[in-house]
């Protein structure tokens, strides 16, 4: 069936490709976005407003001319190390701007969420794959932010029927396959587009934030998802609310985590071109390994992930970072 869904944050880099997955397959949708850090032509279609989700006035106008069938909510600050330095801003935006955003959704009697949670979550991992059992102990206030929220979407469930599901994601990455959209975060601090700005010349270097950890080559091991993938979950998931579905929380990643070293080596392969490298100290907090186990995702809402492959991943960010930089 067809279903009208505000996205907020739908600027943004997975937000953009959210809204274009879901006018794509016949939803409607309505984009709130205050560009703070998405970008306005990022946004393929639906109806847009301009505005902050802090701001309950307009969600009330937004609402009232809507019937949502879901929110998806993606307007958060991302930069763990930010978030050290600034925990106030990421109170504010992540956690407080949410209540404003769930509480407009019980005045408008809308009931199903779906909310971009983290890996930060659990911290420092007792083991991997990481599932959804894995103790919860963030090491930041950005995973704090999230967890917080998670929790009061346990409570809102619990007292006024608001179903949510969380999605932990590991490492988003890659792009639209059609070369509409891609990753543009200012700025940016994700290694596979800085690796691939390195390749196009935007950049003069990746540095890699230590080489000595307990790892096979050193460098620290992520798990890349697809952004098509990670939006496809968010679709099943606003489905099995809609349908009527309990609320859940789920881990994101497509299970085999590769290191720095092999992002940069995949980089080179499927660019062509030399990227140089810097060693730089560690990163605080940093992990050494995080992947995750998406068992109950692929069983309970029948995920099935398209693009497990690293060079795929690679292959759609650069084609995205070649528009960006106007190289051939
Ligand atoms: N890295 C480098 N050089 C760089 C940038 C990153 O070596 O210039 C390394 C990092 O040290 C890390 C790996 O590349 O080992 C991936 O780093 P990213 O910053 O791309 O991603 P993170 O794993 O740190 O962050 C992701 C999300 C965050 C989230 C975090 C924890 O982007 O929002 O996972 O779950 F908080």
């Amino acid at each position: 069936a067809q279903l009208e869904i505000l996205v907020v944050g739908g600027a943004g880099y997975i937000g953009s490709h959210m809204v274009e997955m879901l006018l794509e397959q016949g939803h409607r949708v309505v984009t709130l976005d205050d560009l703070s850090n998405g970008h306005r032509d990022a946004v393929l279609g639906g109806e847009f407003v301009q505005g902050n989700v802090g701001d309950a006035a307009l969600l009330d106008q937004v609402f009232g001319e809507h019937q949502f069938d879901g929110v998806m909510h993606f307007a958060s600050f991302i930069q763990v190390g930010e978030s050290v330095i600034h925990p106030a801003k990421y109170y504010h935006n992540n956690v407080t701007t949410t209540l404003v955003l769930l509480d407009a959704m019980r005045r408008h009697n809308v009931r199903n969420f779906i909310f971009s949670s983290t890996a930060a979550i659990f911290g420092e991992p007792h083991y991997t794959p990481i599932d959804e059992k894995h103790p919860e102990h963030p090491i930041n206030p950005y995973g704090r932010t999230k967890r917080m929220v998670e929790e009061i979407l346990g409570d809102y469930d619990q007292a006024y029927g608001l179903k949510s599901v969380c999605l932990r994601y590991f490492n988003a990455a890659g792009a639209d396959p059609e070369g509409r959209l891609g990753e543009r975060h200012d700025p940016e601090t994700h290694l596979v587009p800085l690796v691939l700005q390195a390749a196009s010349g935007r950049r003069e270097a990746i540095s890699v934030f230590g080489r000595d950890y307990d790892t096979p080559d050193g460098t620290c091991i992520r798990d890349y998802i697809h952004i098509m993938d990670l939006c496809g979950a968010h679709l099943l998931a606003l489905e099995q609310l809609v349908a009527g579905g309990e609320s859940a929380a789920y881990n994101l990643g497509n299970g085999s985590g590769f290191s720095v070293q092999e992002v940069i080596d995949t980089a080179r392969e499927v660019t062509g071109r030399e990227i140089r490298v810097i060693d730089a100290p560690r990163r605080a907090g940093d992990p050494a390994r995080l992947v995750a186990d998406s068992r109950l995702a692929r069983e309970q809402l029948g995920w099935n992930p398209q693009f497990n492959d690293l060079h795929t991943i690679i292959q759609h960010a650069w084609n995205w970072e070649r528009k960006m930089a106007g190289v051939g």
